[in-house]
């Protein structure tokens, strides 16, 4: 699903080099959870960016279900974000104005789909995460858990090859953390390939299989060392 083979991107600050990421190799099968984790700074944004068609690396391979982002054009790009990635953000990006249901239907007005068949999926996707009874909510009428589901269920609608989640659990309290985390493992067990990027060890544990950034280095295994 995913093939990214050395990969470096490097960012100028003033006239210093920052090497957001260093020669990184990562792969992700179907049906993977898999979690990056990393302190700050260490270039999981970067990463997800890349991972996200976001950004284009600066040397190195990324193909993304077999398509090569390399060499791709820039409305490629946005048609295969649309397509094949689901996107879950820290600070959940809900417009503020518009009702859990009318979020939700965004990506699938964007992609063309009747009034009606926006409204029928969002329905759906609403309800796997749990937020039947919510819809006409707007975003402050809803707590931060719930909000994260909206946006989970945002990022689910277009039925994406691949979820990208970063730091989903940033701004929420413990509990309501585990609960979303346990969100996704559920979809993960359907068949969701989920890529969770997270500086909080015990959040990535919950994932099935863990890698380690450190400067922009990715190294396999959470305690492996340097
Ligand atoms: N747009 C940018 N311009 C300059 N430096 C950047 C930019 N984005 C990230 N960086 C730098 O790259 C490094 C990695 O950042 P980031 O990927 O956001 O880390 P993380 O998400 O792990 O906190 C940091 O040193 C950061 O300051
Ligand atoms: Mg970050």
């Amino acid at each position: 699903m995913i093939h990214m083979k050395e990969v470096s991107k490097t960012y100028l600050m003033g006239d210093t080099e920052v090497k957001a990421l260093d020669r990184v190799s990562f792969d992700v099968s179907k049906g993977e959870f898999v979690s990056i984790v990393g302190p700050s700074g260490s270039g999981k944004s970067t990463l997800m960016n890349m991972l996200g068609c976001l950004d284009t690396p600066d040397s190195g391979e990324y193909c993304l279900d077999g398509i090569d982002i390399n060499h791709s054009t820039d409305r490629e790009l946005a048609h295969i974000r649309n397509r094949k990635i689901g996107f879950v953000f820290q600070n959940f990006n809900l417009l503020s104005r518009l009702n859990a249901l009318e979020n939700v239907e965004v990506p699938l007005l964007y992609k063309g789909l009747s009034a009606r068949k926006s409204k029928e999926l969002a329905y759906k996707y609403l309800e796997k995460v749990g937020l039947r009874g919510r819809e006409k909510h707007t975003p402050k009428e809803l707590s931060g858990g719930q909000q994260q589901r909206v946006a989970i269920a945002r990022s689910l609608v277009c039925e994406p090859q691949i979820i990208l989640a970063d730091e989903p659990t940033g701004a929420l309290d413990q509990k309501t953390g585990h609960e979303i985390i346990g969100l996704l493992r559920e979809l993960n067990a359907k068949g969701q390939t989920i890529v969770l990027i997270t500086h909080d060890p015990n959040v990535a544990a919950k994932a099935g299989r863990s890698v380690r950034i450190v400067d922009g280095q990715l190294y396999c295994g959470p305690e492996e060392s340097q």
